[in-house]
């Protein structure tokens, strides 16, 4: 019996609408990771990932980075989330490596309300980092709740919900090489 032939194109699915391209992305991202070489000179910070939509481009943006410099991933989630956030975030999956007396860099895909980033950089301050810096991929300006600052950003969007380079809907769609909009959503 032959097997079912794969002719889907997930890439090429017509309810997605790129809003970042491919070459675009890299491009900003090396830009960034100079950006943080420069910054981060003689020091050797550690990149902590917000899994998992931060993957792809925490791997993008470290290579990026021609620093000594060492990794660690954070997953956490959020309470209450759709309905009414409370800013209280659980870790799921936390730190393997010591904060105290690092230069944190906290590797986040998208800045949305800023809950999630606000309650992490106060915690991480708590655990005895040195400093707590922010690079995300994508800024939604819009959706803004919670004050934060940002040091590192690729791109500001419009208030819409995208998909790709990390980011899901439904846990679909976070291996796009590209930043999409889906259409068709609720
Ligand atoms: P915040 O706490 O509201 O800033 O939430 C940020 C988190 O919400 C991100 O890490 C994403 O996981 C998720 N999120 C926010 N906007 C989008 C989007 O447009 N697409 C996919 N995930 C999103
Ligand atoms: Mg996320």
């Amino acid at each position: 019996m032959q097997p079912t032939p794969v002719t889907e194109s997930e890439f090429n699915n017509p309810r997605l609408e790129i809003l970042i391209p491919t070459d675009k992305l890299q491009a900003r991202i090396r830009e960034m990771g100079a950006e943080i070489a420069r910054d981060y000179v003689g020091r050797r910070p550690q990149l902590v990932c917000v899994l998992k939509g931060a993957m792809v481009f925490m791997s993008d943006l470290m290579r990026a980075i021609d620093l000594e410099l060492s990794i660690d991933f954070i997953a956490v989630s959020s309470y209450g989330k759709g309905t009414r956030s409370t800013g209280e975030v659980k870790i799921v999956k936390d730190l393997d490596e010591p904060m105290e007396g690092r230069e944190i860099i906290l590797v986040e895909d998208i800045l949305d309300t800023g809950l999630t980033l606000s309650y992490l950089v106060n915690n991480f301050r708590s655990r005895g980092a040195t400093s707590v810096k922010i690079a995300t991929l994508l800024h939604k300006p819009d959706r803004r709740k919670v004050e934060v600052e940002i040091a590192y950003k690729g791109f500001d969007i419009p208030d819409e919900f995208v998909v790709g380079y990390g980011l899901d809907f439904a846990e679909r769609y976070r291996n796009l090489p590209y930043i999409a909009v889906v259409r068709g959503l609720a």
